[in-house]
């Protein structure tokens, strides 16, 4: 039995800042952030959305009344999460209209903590074949204005439903894992914005890619010529293309062309949008899909999963031959449609966040045309409205 992704669906914002305009407000030359970070457009997420809206909006619309009723598991992998205790998963299944009887759990562990959803999913289906398990990575992220991590932000979430027979992806069960105590990113709890030694992850990054494809390599007794493509988290989509690059040295040169050319393709969304943290991985593999014309069906697939802190994972799926019936199709369009915001809009939009106090609060939904929104916080609880009731 085949198990593994059956569909995807992302939601983010309708807001973005241009690349070139803001590396020219941070006194940096626009080929900086266009080539040397490889980001055009970012995400900028308004105060009206938080990581529970978003991951609710990037579920809702690929779910049928016959999804909702066969899960039985979700999994809110987020480093963006909204209360210390309370799993943002069951605010979530809550919006979604889930069943009472499903089990909602929220994950961590920085941008790597989706795959361990998808992974878990993965058995959970095995065990249960009739049942099928919601996974989504869900984050905004911040590393503060006029820092260096300013260009490597974003945010938005992708929504993965996990099932035997997938339409998408069938997932194999040869992964290889990296996990070691690093102090390359971190947020401690009374920071909104991350800490990061930015070059140092960066190498992190490579090291762990390397280790983990070499090692599943060697375990496989496979070569790099069995994949079609090679799919990578992005917090911005040139650290890809350096892992990337760091590898090609295995392969001939004509198979050195098609993994850049697919790489490409794998990175148009990303570049768009910006970091996601958990759910880069995914947003890259749906552009790959969504994108490269030249996939068919049973392509080997790699994905290289990484959070820093830090953990990694090398793992493989397999294309199945109706996976265009399984992705967000719309999504190209959206992000095209989205309004460009000026740098001074985005500023005072990273700034308009719900304080973290306990005064009650009420946020301006007025302009957010998502079907999920956050409203302010009343009595210390916070205030979630669907806009379609
Ligand atoms: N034209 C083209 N490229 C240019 C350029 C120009 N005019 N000016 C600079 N660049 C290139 C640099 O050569 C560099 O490329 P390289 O890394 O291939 O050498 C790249 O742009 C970035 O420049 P750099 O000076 O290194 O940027 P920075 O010190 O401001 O910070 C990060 C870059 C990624 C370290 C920073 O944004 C960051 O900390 N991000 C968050 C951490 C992160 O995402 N880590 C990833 C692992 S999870």
């Amino acid at each position: 039995m085949k198990v593994g992704i059956d569909k995807l669906h992302f939601a983010s914002s309708h807001l973005y800042v241009d690349m070139a305009e803001l590396a020219t407000a941070r006194k940096e030359a626009p080929d900086k952030y266009l080539i040397g970070i490889g980001q055009s457009k970012m995400a900028v997420i308004p105060p009206s959305q938080d990581a529970v809206t978003l991951a609710a909006n990037a579920a809702a619309p690929m779910l049928t009344a016959e999804d909702i009723a066969a899960i039985d598991l979700l999994i809110v992998a987020t480093e963006s999460g909204v209360d210390n205790s309370k799993a943002a998963a069951i605010y979530v299944a809550q919006l979604l209209g889930l069943d009472r009887r499903v089990r909602t759990v929220e994950m961590k562990e920085a941008c790597y903590a989706a795959t361990a959803g998808v992974k878990l999913a993965q058995d959970h289906v095995r065990v249960h074949p009739a049942k099928k398990a919601l996974v989504i990575g869900t984050d905004i992220a911040r590393y503060g204005l006029h820092t260096p991590g300013e260009p490597t932000q974003g945010g938005g979430a992708m929504a993965m439903l996990i099932s035997a027979e997938p339409q998408v992806l069938a997932l194999a069960d040869d992964s290889v894992l990296l996990s070691q105590d690093v102090m390359d990113f971190w947020r401690p709890l009374y920071h909104t914005t991350a800490l990061v030694d930015g070059k140092y992850s960066s190498n992190i990054y490579i090291d762990y890619f390397q280790d983990v494809f070499k090692t599943y390599l060697n375990e496989q007794q496979a070569n790099i010529a069995d994949f079609k493509a090679l799919t990578f988290h992005l917090p911005y989509t040139k650290m890809g293309l350096k892992a990337l690059q760091s590898v090609l040295p295995l392969a001939s040169e004509t198979q050195q062309a098609a993994l850049l050319a697919h790489f490409e393709h794998a990175r148009q969304l990303n570049r768009q949008v910006g970091n996601l943290y958990t759910g880069s991985l995914y947003l890259s593999l749906l552009s790959l899909l969504l994108t490269d014309a030249s996939l068919a069906a049973d392509d080997l697939i790699g994905l290289f999963s990484y959070g820093s802190g830090a953990e990694g994972e090398f793992y493989t799926g397999r294309l199945q031959p109706n996976y265009q019936l399984g992705l967000d199709q719309g999504l190209p369009q959206r992000l095209a449609r989205r309004r460009r915001v000026s740098v001074a809009e985005y500023e005072q939009l990273f700034n308009g966040q719900l304080a973290l106090t306990a005064a009650d609060q009420t946020i301006d939904i007025a302009d957010d045309p998502h079907r999920f929104v956050l409203v302010g916080q009343q009595n210390e609880q916070r205030q979630y409205r669907d806009q379609w009731l």
